[in-house]
């Protein structure tokens, strides 16, 4: 057994000193301080509410980035990250991130998105947010719908796709997956939207030009005050992301997204989430689908776009 499987087993308790930690087979110790140390700055940073039971998740994932930056225990690398460690807040955060994502993950979500991208056919423009695109699978889905409500050939949507990861932007960026992610994808879908690997990049396929046109990806932390987005969006995505965050923040974001969306802009939400107390600015039009209300929606329609 490699010793990072075993110390990821291992790593559900708190280990308090080197000692315990070598008696368990771990190559570091994470004291119950340490675990809330962790847990005081991601909030911080991300807003990412951890559980208590995340602590083998949060010693597997930070021992790398331990081991990367040659920190010899968890208190060094968060002194280090408390003060001025330069770029490790980004790799730190990263590391703490979950992007489970896939393409047209909660299907029912995107014909209820085709019709009303159809509804929106004679704007010159349609602007759609997805703002925890994660790894692309999310806002490739949506360019794929608004290709087809166009009916073939061009599309007026643009996606402006965000997340707080670097990591996963530079991979969605790449618009390249392995052959499994879209095996459970009609052949007719994969045919129109991908491309085939040969040689080299067989078992992989890449988001054809005309998708991958559609979507500009930018880092955004949701967290940040002042959001670098215009008004204007027909559409967003924010499914997945705010079930890691606290109830208060989730309905201030919530309310920051309606006086973004045109009037009869839709938010899409996670298979999980409600947001039923928003009722001053929102409306349920279908499961997890919200349309936003007449007097809270954006009162300049038709601005220019955001990407
Ligand atoms: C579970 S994935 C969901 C991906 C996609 N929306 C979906 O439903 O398939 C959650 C994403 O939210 C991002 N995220 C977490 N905290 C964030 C924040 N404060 N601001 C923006 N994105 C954040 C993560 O990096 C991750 O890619």
């Amino acid at each position: 057994m490699r010793k990072e499987q075993f110390s990821e087993r291992a790593a559900g308790r708190v280990v308090q000193n080197d000692a315990a930690a070598n008696e368990a087979g771990l190559e570091y110790a994470m004291s119950a301080d340490d675990f809330d140390r962790v847990c005081r700055l991601i909030r911080s940073e991300a807003g990412i509410a951890l559980n208590p039971n995340k602590q083998t998740m949060v010693y597997s994932r930070l021992a790398r980035r331990l081991r990367a930056t040659g920190k010899r225990s968890f208190a060094d690398y968060l002194d280090w990250l408390e003060g001025d460690s330069g770029a490790e807040k980004q790799d730190f955060v990263n590391a703490l991130t979950t992007n489970l994502t896939s393409f047209f993950r909660e299907a029912h979500h995107f014909p209820i998105l085709e019709k009303h991208l159809a509804s929106l056919r004679a704007k010159p423009r349609i602007n759609i947010w997805c703002c925890a695109a994660s790894t692309g699978e999310e806002p490739y889905s949506i360019a794929m719908t608004a290709l087809k409500a166009a009916g073939g050939g061009t599309s007026p949507a643009r996606i402006l796709a965000t997340d707080i990861d670097t990591t996963v932007l530079e991979t969605a960026a790449a618009g390249a997956y392995c052959d499994e992610a879209v095996a459970r994808l009609g052949a007719e879908v994969v045919r129109r939207y991908f491309l085939r690997g040969s040689g080299a990049y067989a078992g992989r396929v890449r988001i054809r030009p005309e998708v991958a046109g559609l979507v500009t990806y930018r880092q955004l932390n949701l967290l940040t005050r002042k959001w670098p987005v215009r008004p204007g969006f027909d559409a967003i995505f924010c499914r997945n992301v705010m079930i890691y965050f606290d109830r208060p923040t989730q309905l201030s974001l919530v309310a920051r997204f309606a006086p973004l969306l045109n009037p009869g802009g839709l938010l899409f939400v996670g298979h999980s989430e409600n947001y039923s107390e928003a009722r001053d600015s929102f409306r349920l039009l279908g499961k997890t689908v919200y349309q936003v209300a007449p007097a809270a929606a954006c009162k300049s329609a038709g601005r220019p776009g955001n990407s």
